[in-house]
């Protein structure tokens, strides 16, 4: 039995779809991320599972019992806003026992939770300040904290880190991740816009687009054997190099070939189809390695060299409108106006359909 099951959920402001048919099962203990662009639907999707947003179809089921209609209050769920949401005149203490307190908890299991909670979080020490006496980042502890001590079966968190500079950032990410280990059977539901923390905590991923799952699979597989174009160019930094090409689909084969280049046709699994059509060759940055001419994928001319300290990022004009990028390891030097020849291995390219559909790889 799923923790969260979602079934044909939709979801609409006005005449305005914002959530459209989204079926998605969530396991007990999951770290589950919603990931996409702004305004997808990422906060309206786990708004309606909070119940702070009603659900206009669709069935939305909580350990197995059907929870569109509970009250928000009743669902065993708690939620971590991006604002973080603390009381400015109670000290971290008491926000951390609000919750408690107005649920009749008594007086020495509420200390004992606010404890627990703190030392996990490392608050400890500043459980007599008010939140203006702290970082961003202790106070989005706090926020978390709150979470803890009412002990949630299901976590969700609205894109916690987002208020925070790069560096706390990262320190906040850390925790997050350490509290996923520390607390194995809560489920968790993670929204963010930022694809590195996406892929750094989640267990799977939920890639959304304009109310839509486009995909949802383990972070590796997001990035190995991305479905769709949209996932392709969403997953990934620096971001897939997606370039036109011809489409040959003829019995169990389809063959690539790249507008322009001198390579000769990739095979990829046709399913079935015998036609020709315009698609898109996908290559990540750093999938591309140096090669003879006569191996080349590709040609083309550097145009700008960044040295990032660990990689180097060519831009390359290959004649085509957007430029390619290469990445390499940072002992490699170019110039400007050098032409370099590049290839990738065959099980590190992608190839996409009119519409955008990732074709089979071939072994
Ligand atoms: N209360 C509302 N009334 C009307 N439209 C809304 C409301 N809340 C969100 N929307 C719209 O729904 C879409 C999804 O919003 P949201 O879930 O906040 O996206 P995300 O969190 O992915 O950025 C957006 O187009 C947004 O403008
Ligand atoms: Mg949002």
């Amino acid at each position: 039995m799923s923790a969260i099951s979602l079934k044909d959920i939709s979801k609409s402001y006005g005449p305005v779809e914002v959530i459209s048919s989204i079926d998605l099962d969530i396991e007990k203990g999951e770290f589950v991320v919603f990931v996409g662009p702004s305004g997808c639907g990422k906060s309206t999707l786990l708004r309606m599972i909070a119940g702070l947003e009603g659900i206009n179809s669709g069935t939305l089921s909580i350990d197995g019992t059907v929870a569109n209609d509970i009250a928000p209050a009743r669902r065993g769920i708690a939620m971590v806003f991006q604002s973080y949401a603390l009381y400015p005149h109670m000290s971290v203490y008491e926000n951390l026992a609000f919750s408690l307190r107005i649920a009749h908890v008594d007086k020495a299991e509420i200390d004992q939770r606010v404890r627990k909670a703190a030392a996990m979080l490392q608050l400890d020490p500043y459980l007599k300040r008010r939140p203006r006496e702290l970082s961003g980042g202790q106070r989005q502890r706090v926020a978390i904290g709150r979470a803890i001590v009412r002990e949630a079966k299901v976590f969700l968190f609205d894109e916690p880190l987002s208020n925070l500079d790069a560096a706390l950032r990262v320190a906040t990410r850390i925790e997050i991740a350490k509290l996923k280990e520390r607390l194995p059977g809560t489920t968790m539901i993670y929204v963010t816009h930022d694809q590195v923390e996406a892929m750094t905590l989640a267990d799977r991923i939920v890639v959304l687009n304009a109310g839509r799952i486009e995909q949802v699979g383990r972070p590796v597989e997001l990035y190995e054997a991305p479905a769709n174009l949209f996932v392709a160019g969403f997953i990934g930094s620096p971001a897939m190099n997606l370039l036109p090409c011809s489409l040959r689909h003829d019995g169990d084969r389809s063959f690539v070939t790249l507008a322009g280049a001198g390579a000769g046709a990739i095979a990829f699994g046709s399913g079935g189809r015998t036609d020709k059509e315009a698609g898109t060759l996908g290559v990540r940055p750093e999938s591309l390695r140096l090669s003879t001419p006569e191996q080349a994928l590709l040609t083309g001319t550097v145009d700008l060299v960044e040295h990032l300290g660990e990689v180097t990022i060519l831009y390359l004009d290959v004649g085509s409108e957007q430029p390619v990028l290469a990445k390499f390891d940072k002992t490699k030097a170019f110039n400007r106006g050098d032409i370099v020849s590049l290839t990738a291995d065959a099980a590190e390219l992608h190839a996409f359909d009119a519409a955008g559909a990732a074709l089979q790889r071939l072994a």
